[in-house]
């Protein structure tokens, strides 16, 4: 039997597709590093909680270019294969892209190619669509541009804002994120 895959997870916020990848952990992956943008990102205290190993940077202050060197030293002491992004609000760099080159996947709340960038549900609302939903893809230098791994699909219901609507989603991310991604440290 191979070993699991170890994978990094990363987030700036919240972190709940972090703790779903987390329990789905077991013969296929294993996280290896939980890292954040945010020293002070909610999902970290969850994490140490966890006993998870944590690499957590400001990269405002520290600016893209060290922040990633950083993040990158991170990632190759714990012995990372795949990084999943969760939740992880800052544009990775090209360079960083192309160092890490089709093992980098994330989680974006919206059926892609609709609504690229921010504001995904308010836009679906604001369109009409009866139905909004998720995407885990591959990462690029294009912005939620990558190869499409799994969607998910969820109705619109009438009276929804985005708040109603994006925790619909969320639910439907994590059942559809630690699927895909047994599925991708498998290839
Ligand atoms: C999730 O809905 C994720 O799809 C979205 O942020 C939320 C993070 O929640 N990601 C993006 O918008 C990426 N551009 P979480 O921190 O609870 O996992």
């Amino acid at each position: 039997m191979t070993a699991p895959v170890r994978v990094a997870v990363l987030i700036s916020g919240r972190g709940s597709n972090m703790q779903s990848l987390a329990s789905h952990q077991g013969e296929d992956y294993v996280i290896a590093l939980v890292a954040s943008d945010k020293p002070d990102a909610a999902g970290l205290a969850w994490a140490r909680e966890q006993g998870l190993p944590v690499f957590a940077a400001d990269a405002k202050a520290l600016g893209k270019a060290a922040f990633e060197a950083a993040l990158d030293d991170a990632l190759r002491e714990a012995g990372v294969e795949r990084i999943a992004l969760a939740g992880y609000m800052r544009l990775v760099s090209d360079g960083f892209v192309a160092r890490w080159r089709d093992r980098i996947v994330n989680i974006h709340p919206s059926l892609l190619p609709k609504y690229k960038g921010l504001d995904t549900h308010a836009r679906a609302i604001a369109a009409g669509d009866r139905t909004a939903g998720c995407t885990v893809h591959l990462v690029t230098e294009e912005l939620d541009g990558g190869a499409i791994l799994g969607q998910a699909e969820v109705p619109v219901e009438p009276g929804d804002t985005p708040d109603t609507l994006a925790a619909r989603v969320l639910e439907a991310e994590h059942r559809l994120y630690p699927a895909v991604l047994k599925e991708f440290v498998r290839r």
